[in-house]
């Protein structure tokens, strides 16, 4: 079995992990200080998003050079070293790969704009400028038109995010060549696989139509995404990046499609295993706070998925409000509560988990003042609270120091939210019931249980608050029994007459290896069982 169907990744942003060398922005050597951490909390693989040079018009998610590292977060060697560091602890490296655009100081479209005749002109997309746009797509951080003016050629080019991330032209074959060659070099370094920054826009349609109208508000643009995105033919990309992935052994390509339902996610495995290995399914990460909703979202993912794809879980992003903040409750308490549910949901159904950093500790979204905003998103949308994607990349925090102990300097990049003084790392690993201490218990029992990592899944209907389900051998896992998860998404007792008896392997308000008899099974407000009923 490939080692990523067994694994935990861990979703870094780099500018926020944490400081090293006191500029207020996180930095690789940062990453490679704590690794004993990430060690301790028992994750597989990380992925680090983007630290290649970068005007950081969009935070990394527009890149100049795609081989070398932006000295923002260090250099090459930085890298080199927190890869062999990660290798030496068993932790793989996934890089974030933004190849449906670059910035537009990369030195292909600087040369691309200047002249029609440039061998770098046709790796982007261009229209002549007649005076207006030639059809309605939209640039989504900017709320305008995504066909910007290139007075230099008369011409226009496509820029979907913002007018400094234009868009490759993927029916170009030395483009599709150069960028194969950029995964290749970064495979050569020995890195374990990418996740492909919005992968299923890479081709636009090629007669630039209109979309059509759909009443999905912003950021939708009122539009239906037919021809701007989500277009066939990427279908044969991922053929391509597939084979040459496969031909450097176990590397691991994830894709983040662009929309959120499921079948969307499905379509990048492709349906004979000769696409892309995993895909995010954003779906789910939507779901409002109740056990009906997920139990749904993850029956139409599972269902959606091609024979044999492996699914993906994931509650968080740098794109998305932190879950602690989404599925908060009345008081601090029953959001904590939340969150720990949250966590065993994301840690024990079946698929590959991914974490966003902090959210072991409870990290949550803090309101941020106009003039400390970065993201161009956020920008634009001000005084909406929650739309711009700063709250979600505040500063890891790792203890009740002024800046929470992610930097020395004075001051960070984005302030470090004021919880931080009670919410933190050193306070959480001393406390054996905090969030923290819970992860770490849920992501030690997984490694324990190939049953949770790899088995079969089948969801039980005991009552409507609860998500109950059973994990079963399957396939290539054969371990004996069956391991029960019972999870309350409510503050009320629930009570459940004729339960199995068993052995408690995990519990929020049970200890670990006590028997249960079988009979009537009272789960108490917002409690997590996992149970092997496997037992005689
Ligand atoms: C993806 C990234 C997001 C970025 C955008 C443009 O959706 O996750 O952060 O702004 O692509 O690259
Ligand atoms: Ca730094």
């Amino acid at each position: 079995m490939p080692w990523w169907k067994n694994a935990v990744f861990y979703q870094i942003y780099p500018w926020s992990f944490i400081d090293l060398n006191g500029d207020g922005i996180g930095d690789l050597a940062g990453i490679e200080s704590k690794l004993d951490y990430l060690e301790s909390l028992g994750i597989d693989a990380l992925w680090i998003s983007p630290f290649f040079r970068s005007p950081m018009k969009d935070f990394g998610y527009d890149v100049a050079d795609y081989r070398d590292v932006d000295p923002l977060f260090g250099s090459l060697d930085d890298f080199t070293s927190l890869l062999a560091a990660a290798k030496d602890r068993k932790i793989r490296i996934i890089l974030d790969l933004v190849v449906n655009h670059s910035s537009d100081q990369h030195p292909w479209f600087v040369e691309a704009r200047g002249s029609r005749s440039s061998p770098r002109h046709p790796w982007y997309l261009w229209v002549d400028d007649r005076g207006s746009a030639p059809n309605n797509w939209k640039a989504v951080f900017e709320l305008g038109s995504a066909w910007h003016r290139n007075v230099a050629t008369g011409e226009r080019y496509l820029g979907t995010f913002t007018r400094h991330q234009p868009e490759f032209n993927w029916r170009n074959r030395e483009l599709r060549e150069a960028i194969y060659g950029v995964m290749e070099y970064w495979y050569e370094r020995g890195v374990d696989g990418f996740r492909l920054d919005v992968a299923t826009a890479y081709i636009k349609d090629e007669r630039l139509r209109s979309n059509p109208f759909s009443a999905l508000p912003v950021p939708d643009f009122f539009q239906k995404h037919l021809y701007d995105r989500n277009r066939p033919e990427v279908h044969e990309i991922f053929r391509e990046m597939r084979e040459r992935a496969d031909r450097h052994g176990e590397r691991v390509l994830i894709a983040e499609p662009y929309g959120q339902d499921a079948e969307l996610a499905s379509s990048c495995y492709g349906t004979h295993d000769d696409e892309l290995h995993l895909a995010f399914n954003f779906d789910f990460l939507l779901q409002p706070w109740n056990a009906a909703s997920f139990r749904h979202a993850a029956l139409r993912w599972y269902d959606a998925l091609p024979a044999g794809a492996w699914p993906t879980l994931t509650l968080s992003n740098h794109d998305q409000p932190r879950h602690f903040w989404r599925y908060r409750g009345r008081t601090e308490a029953e959001s904590r509560a939340r969150a720990a549910t949250a966590a065993a949901l994301l840690l024990t159904l079946r698929g590959a988990p991914f974490l966003y950093y902090g959210e072991e500790i409870g990290m949550t979204c803090v309101r941020i003042k106009r003039r400390r905003l970065r993201d161009p998103l956020g920008l634009k949308t001000w005084p909406l609270a929650h739309v711009g994607r700063d709250p979600e990349r505040t500063p890891m925090q790792w203890d009740s120091g002024p800046q929470a102990g992610f930097t020395r300097a004075g001051t960070s990049w984005l302030p470090v939210n004021p919880d931080h003084d009670r919410k933190n790392v050193e306070l959480q690993r001393a406390d054996p019931d905090s969030l923290l201490n819970w992860y770490r218990s849920l992501l030690a029992l997984r490694r324990k249980s190939s049953l949770l990592r790899c088995g079969g899944i089948r969801f039980l209907e005991l009552d409507p608050r609860l998500l109950a389900f059973e994990r079963l051998p399957d396939g290539a896992c054969r371990e004996e029994g069956s391991v029960r998860v019972l999870l309350n998404f409510g503050s009320r007792e629930i009570r459940l007459p004729d339960q199995p008896g068993g052995r408690v392997l995990l519990g929020s308000r049970r200890e670990s290896g006590a028997a249960l008899d079988p009979g009537v099974l009272t789960l108490g407000s917002y409690e997590t069982l996992i149970l092997d009923v496997a037992g005689p």
